[in-house]
């Protein structure tokens, strides 16, 4: 207790246990931005790192840690405490509040036949998610020593601010969102008491960052449509209270019951040196053979890779695909689709129904215009990230089309690690965008055909211009690699 200067607190943590039939535990660390990021402060800082057990093997190892920390061999050095929190409360406030509402309310993702309910069991699910938040911040009061830095992550977290603030007003605390930002209509569809709750909790830190500025602004704006904050930016005079919003400049702060709370963007970028050597190991290589001679010598690749996640789009990338070998035909047997779609939130009915679909319009595809020697798709649902790396390392063209996505490093990874260069294919959605934009070829994702047609001039790109591209890309991608983006974080607070 009490003995962190800087504390992250996220749901998903950097390491995950399996429990074996003998009763040992198997850890295995979890890759990704944050992970690698928070090891920039490396172990002797006495960091400490709160997350929530997820599964089975997590739930015994934080049961055996009790309130002490995880085995520092286990996390990669770092301190991690897990919290047990109790199943059902675990489930309503991650499946029914984070993952269901939250998330789509973010990503836009309640149109027909998706539709938001707010009846007695959400109401539910929603104590249970304040309590699941209590427990976050009643752990990090316990850990952080006097004025130490906390850096809450995501959704799931966002009325851990204020509720830690109330307990340890003198921590330095901050939000960073790695989600979209709903506008203000479209947030305003949660219940009135939900919309404020979540507002207000965020607003308790000194300070709630994001990955591009249309993120924060659009998170200032339902501060001031909801609770009738202040929005001040740049060029506002301090103190004339002619804050009003409309002065053109930048967020840069909301004012709401007497506080400021400081707006921040931080664009977390492709870890180069990491993807580099990685890609290029033993195990990479393999699957670069195995690929390779699946889609058969000669022909391109279109290469996606997402979580099987209705934001992500993955059926209308297909319709795309399928409209492109309707309409031109001069790619039949001359091209594949490489798909991973790897499964996340199975959980959730619709993701389960969302990942049948997409299964089944591969097939069709396959069915329709599949010959003896080509198979139009080559649908991957396991996970494998090496198997993610051969395909960025061969892609002639990745498509990267969310319906809305915070920033989306598949965008970012793709130009880093592909050999002969790889046109992107970019929806205008993806908080990527704001960096990438230029040397990509943006879409509408509601526009299948603008997609398909995109797809055409990617595979039509020469050579010359995709490997240009592809290094503007990648130098735009690297621009602030994950543990620039945490100690940044930090020395904002
Ligand atoms: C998004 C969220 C993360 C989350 C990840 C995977 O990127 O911003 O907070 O960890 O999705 O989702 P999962 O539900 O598997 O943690």
């Amino acid at each position: 207790p009490r003995t962190a200067p800087i504390l992250v607190a996220s749901n998903r943590g950097p390491v995950s246990y399996t429990l074996g039939e003998d009763g040992s535990l198997t850890a295995r660390r979890g890759g990704g931005g944050l992970v690698s990021g928070l090891s920039a402060i490396g172990p002797e800082s006495g960091g400490v790192w709160v997350c929530a057990a997820l599964g089975e093997g997590d739930r015994e190892a934080a049961r055996r840690a009790g309130d002490s920390h995880l085995n520092p061999g286990d996390t990669g050095g770092q301190q991690v405490r897990m919290l047990d929190i109790a199943p059902d409360v675990f489930a309503a406030a991650y499946n029914g509040v984070a993952n269901s509402v939250l998330w789509f309310v973010h990503h836009l993702l309640y149109q027909t036949p998706v539709e938001p309910v707010f009846d007695a069991e959400f109401a539910e699910q929603w104590a249970a998610y304040e309590s699941y938040n209590a427990a976050f911040a009643d752990a990090l009061a316990q850990e952080a020593v006097d004025e130490a830095v906390v850096l809450v992550q995501d959704y799931h977290l966002a009325l851990v601010p204020a509720m830690l603030r109330e307990r340890r007003p003198d921590l330095r605390i901050g939000h960073f969102s790695h989600t979209p930002w709903a506008p203000p209509d479209y947030y305003r569809l949660l219940p009135d008491d939900v919309a404020a709750g979540v507002l207000r909790g965020i607003l308790g830190g000194d300070r709630a960052a994001f990955l591009t500025e249309r993120w924060a602004t659009a998170f200032a704006d339902c501060c001031a449509a909801v609770l009738g904050a202040e929005i001040v930016r740049d060029g506002d005079g301090d103190g004339d209270g002619s804050g009003s919003g409309d002065g053109g400049g930048m967020v840069t702060a909301v004012r709401f019951e007497g506080r400021e709370t400081r707006l921040g963007v931080h664009g977390l970028g492709a870890d180069a040196d990491f993807l580099r050597e990685r890609s290029r190991q033993a195990d990479v290589d393999e699957r670069l053979s195995t690929l390779r001679a699946q889609i058969g010598p000669g022909r391109k690749s279109i290469v996606r890779v997402d979580r099987t996640e209705l934001s992500k789009n993955i059926v209308r990338g297909l319709l795309a695909y399928r409209r492109l070998l309707e309409t031109r035909p001069e790619w039949r047997e001359r091209v594949v689709h490489v798909a991973f779609a790897y499964p996340s939130r199975q959980d959730l009915a619709v993701y389960r129904d969302y990942t049948e679909r997409v299964r089944r319009i591969a097939d069709e595809i396959n069915e329709e215009y599949g010959t003896e020697g080509w198979t139009p798709v080559a649908l991957h649902v396991k996970d494998d990230f090496a198997r993610s790396l051969a395909a960025y390392r061969l892609a002639d063209v990745a498509l990267v089309n969310p319906i809305r996505d915070g920033m989306n490093l598949v965008a970012k990874e793709v130009p880093v690690v592909s050999e002969r260069g790889c046109a992107l294919v970019l929806s205008r959605e993806a908080g990527a965008y704001a960096e990438l934009g230029e040397d990509a070829l943006v879409v509408n994702p509601y526009d299948v055909e603008g997609t398909a047609r995109a797809l055409h001039e990617a595979l039509r790109m020469s050579d010359d211009e995709r490997a240009d591209r592809t290094k503007r890309l990648a130098a735009a991608a690297t621009s602030l690699p994950p543990q620039a983006w945490f100690l940044a974080q930090l020395r904002a607070l």
